[in-house]
């Protein structure tokens, strides 16, 4: 489904050039849903959004149901950091700007009305708390009914509560609508609990450094068993192993 393939990605030119990913190669399988884990500043969300198709890489190829991306497209849809809302729009505005930047007719009523938003449709995001708001920036990407889905840390800046409330929602979103995801994220315990596969980064420039199986994501009471504790402690040491 998605092919990064050597991948490559530098900011500027000439002596203020800036190296930020290296090499990286890697498939996500139709249906699967993968964690790119890796330190502050390494490069993730710059990977992601060469996935998305709003970086070019300067290097190698990224290809998705084997087309090569290039710009943003109808089946791929991005959640933004700390959702991306606009103060300035309403809830079913802000849920329908995907659609609307995609020149795609429709409106995301049934979206925000599945992820339990339909009362505050003409809500503001300064009305809203912090979960809705998130919840917001997850329906303005699902509006699309994107068969790939990207996340660029959707859930930084909650508290544990209700970071756990809507893991739970992304891991049933995922189940019920199929689609396949990259989840960026700094917090291990995130990537254990969602992701069947995590892509471990290095410090800037990013490489790849090992992919960690981890079949055991999603299944019911994984959070808080042993061998969730055991993989988080596994990829700790590992990130800690990198740092210099
Ligand atoms: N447009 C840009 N021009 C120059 N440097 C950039 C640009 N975007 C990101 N960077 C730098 O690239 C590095 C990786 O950024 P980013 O992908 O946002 O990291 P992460 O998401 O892993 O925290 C950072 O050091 C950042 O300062
Ligand atoms: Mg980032």
């Amino acid at each position: 489904m998605i092919e990064v393939e050597n991948v490559s990605i530098a900011h500027g030119s000439g002596r203020r050039e800036l190296s930020t990913v290296e090499g990286v190669s890697f498939s996500v399988s139709a249906g699967e849903l993968v964690a790119l884990v890796g330190p502050s500043g390494c490069g993730k969300s710059t990977l992601l959004y060469a996935l998305d198709g709003l970086i070019t890489p300067s290097e190698g190829h990224i290809r998705i149901g084997g087309d090569e991306v290039q710009g943003i497209r109808r089946d791929v849809a991005l959640i933004l950091q700390d959702a991306g809302l606009l103060p300035w729009k309403t809830v079913r505005q802000n849920a329908a700007l995907a659609l609307r930047i995609q020149g795609i007719e429709g409106d995301a009523h049934e979206t925000l009305d599945s992820l339990g938003l339909a009362d505050f449709e003409s809500s503001y995001p300064g009305e809203l708390s912090e979960g809705m708001k998130r919840r917001v920036g997850i329906a303005r990407a699902l509006a699309l009914h994107p068969r790939v889905l990207l996340m660029d840390e959707p859930l930084a800046n909650l508290d544990s509560l209700t970071r756990e409330k809507i893991q739970n929602l992304i891991l049933d979103l995922w189940r019920t609508l199929h689609f396949t995801g990259v989840l960026v994220t700094h917090d291990i315990e995130e990537a254990v609990f969602l992701a069947r596969r995590i892509l471990l980064l290095s410090p800037r420039p990013a490489t790849l450094t090992e992919i960690v199986a981890n079949p055991e994501a999603g299944a019911p009471d994984y959070r808080g068993s042993d061998a969730f504790y055991a993989q988080v402690q596994y990829l700790r040491t590992k990130l800690g192993a990198d740092e210099t």
